[in-house]
């Protein structure tokens, strides 16, 4: 097959030899053009660039070697054919060859072996251009190939990515599920309790009625114990839900630690060694005391459920500055803070407990034995005083998780308050003193006012915000103002504590809070003289709160 650019130089200087293989050629039907010498051959591969060179070996002026060799310098992508009729020896065919011919035929040539000869060369070309067309089109055919391998990719991604929303609304109806199964068993709990304390002031009732004084006790008794377990419960439920009222204090954690060395070790029974290695010159943390207490205990029982055979527990405080790039990681301001760590050499968690292990209700404890509130309870109390908890466990090797609590700068003001000191040990402290109690709760307010006249002093009642104000506005002598933080009436406890310390600037302030409204009570919040007691509250615990802030203690 030809086509017309495909033209052919017949080069030989003898006239009669050209004019046949030029004659044989076009009847085939390629395009010819000739020359006679080598120069005329080098000007024709300028003009007309030809595919083929048909090469007679001896011209006048120069070797056909030469030329070929040229051609081939010149003009790589045209084939040369050398002829001859005169070096037809293998040593003339291989130098030929050599000098860059594509084939070597000797004269004289049949009409049908050179056509055949000439088709066979631009075979070859036609190959070559196709593989020279092919490399060329590598480049789109790769784009096209990683288009579709990204596009696969992008699938592959939304699977994924599909899947993930799947897991994650499982794990969300999980959670629902158990929130539910807790929720019921809350009510199942609290009914019991309930049923403690109205049965045990019904009761109560009776004998009072009765005359049967001395009896009473053991009802009171009940009812009370039956009311701290409730408390309890509650506390632990809002303390993931962060809600829980704190009292962030300056805190000697060594001093904490020592104090509950004690407790820990009889909870972890005598299998467990148990050692403390304490900071000598150990910061103030800024934190709850009694939340920290809870916590390190939390962390012990936890030790003791992982080491069923015994093993080591180590409790460590540390002074830790925390860097830029960690603090970020945990979302915490990076500076200095109080380490408490507590170690054992227990089981160990796999990497994806330990990644849940801080979440509600997970637990891979059997049913009755653990609720998963442990850690969330832990978690929600360091996360709502600005410091930081982690894990770090390896499996079979044991387990650390450490508390990084924020530093407080300055003296320790207060020791931990874990045990309150009881009303009756200074009867009627409060002589001559005014309280003003603003409470909606007409049941608080009554406890609190009796139990204040009880101490000795002169109470004031007041149901909501703007009925307080107007008594601090008209009573001159209010020594302290005990308020419910939640009010109606369009002015809460903080900002009436605000107001009336605009008129009266010392005015000692005592806070009363439920859950929903201690986010207020972020650290610093509290200033001099202000104090914050959380419901539910023993009258006990109320007046000793009381009689610190009246005298200044
Ligand atoms: N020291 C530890 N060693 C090994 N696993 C632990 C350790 N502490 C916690 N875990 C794992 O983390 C889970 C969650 O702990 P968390 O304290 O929140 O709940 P719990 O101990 O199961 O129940 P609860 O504390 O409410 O009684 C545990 O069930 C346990 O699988
Ligand atoms: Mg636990």
């Amino acid at each position: 097959m030809t086509s017309p650019s495909e033209t052919i130089l017949n080069v030989d200087d003898t006239e009669a030899i050209r004019y046949a293989k030029t004659r044989t050629l076009r009847r085939a039907g390629f395009t010819v053009v000739e020359a006679g010498t080598g120069a005329e051959a080098l000007r024709q591969m300028e003009a007309a660039r030809p595919v083929v060179a048909l090469l007679d070996v001896k011209l006048p002026d120069m070797s056909g070697l030469e030329v070929c060799r040229i051609i081939k310098r010149d003009f790589p992508g045209t084939l040369v054919l050398q002829t001859s009729a005169s070096f037809i020896e293998v040593a003339d065919r291989v130098r030929g060859l050599d000098s860059g011919a594509d084939s070597y035929m000797t004269e004289p040539v049949e009409p049908a072996e050179l056509v055949a000869a000439v088709e066979a060369l631009l075979r070859l070309r036609r190959a070559e251009d196709a593989l020279r067309r092919l490399n060329a089109t590598l480049e789109e055919r790769v784009q096209a190939r990683t288009a579709e391998l990204a596009a696969a990719n992008e699938r592959l991604r939304a699977e994924i990515e599909e899947r993930s929303k799947a897991e994650e609304a499982l794990r969300q109806a999980q959670k629902m599920e158990a929130i539910g199964h807790l929720t019921g068993g809350i009510a199942h709990d609290f009914n019991n309790l309930l049923t403690g304390i109205v049965g045990g002031l019904g009761l109560l009732k009776t004998r009072i009625a009765e005359g049967r004084v001395a009896e009473v006790g053991r009802y009171a008794d009940a009812a009370v114990a039956s009311a701290r377990r409730a408390a309890a419960l509650t506390h632990r439920l809002l303390a993931f839900a962060r809600r829980q009222p704190l009292d962030p204090k300056p805190v000697d954690v060594n001093v904490l630690v020592a104090s509950m060395e004690e407790l820990v070790r009889r909870t972890v029974g005598p299998g467990v060694r148990m050692e403390t290695v304490l900071a000598g010159d150990l910061w103030l943390a800024l934190c709850d005391a009694n939340q920290l207490e809870n916590a390190l205990l939390n962390l012990a029982i936890n030790a003791r459920d992982a080491m069923p055979d015994g093993g080591r527990l180590t409790i460590r405080t540390e002074n830790t500055l925390l860097d830029g790039t960690y603090a970020a990681q945990a979302e915490i301001a990076a500076g200095p803070y109080v380490t408490l760590s507590v170690t054992d050499t227990g089981t160990g968690m796999p990497p994806e407990v330990v990644t849940r292990a801080f979440d509600p209700f997970f637990t891979t404890k059997p049913v009755g034995e653990g609720t998963g509130l442990g850690l969330s309870q832990l978690y929600g109390f360091v996360k709502q005083s600005g410091g930081h908890a982690r894990i770090q466990s390896e499996l079979g090797q044991g387990t650390t998780v450490s508390i990084y609590l924020p530093r407080h700068h300055g003296e320790a003001t207060d020791t931990p308050i874990t045990s309150l000191a009881t009303a009756a040990d200074t009867p009627h402290a409060g002589s001559g003193r005014t309280v003003l109690i603003v409470d909606d709760e007409p049941v608080v307010r009554m406890l609190v006012v009796d139990t204040l006249r009880e101490l000795g002093y002169a109470a004031l009642e007041a149901a909501d915000g703007p009925a307080g104000l107007r008594i601090l506005q008209s009573e001159p002598r209010i020594d302290l103002l005990v308020t419910d933080v939640g009010l109606p009436g369009g002015i809460n406890g903080r900002q009436l504590a605000d107001a009336a310390r605009e008129r009266r600037p010392g005015l000692k302030v005592l806070f009363i809070t439920g859950y929903a409204e201690t986010a207020a009570f972020g650290p610093g919040v509290l200033k001099e003289g202000m104090a914050l007691v959380t419901k539910p509250f023993t009258l006990d615990a109320l007046a000793a709160r009381i009689r610190a802030l009246v005298e200044g203690a």
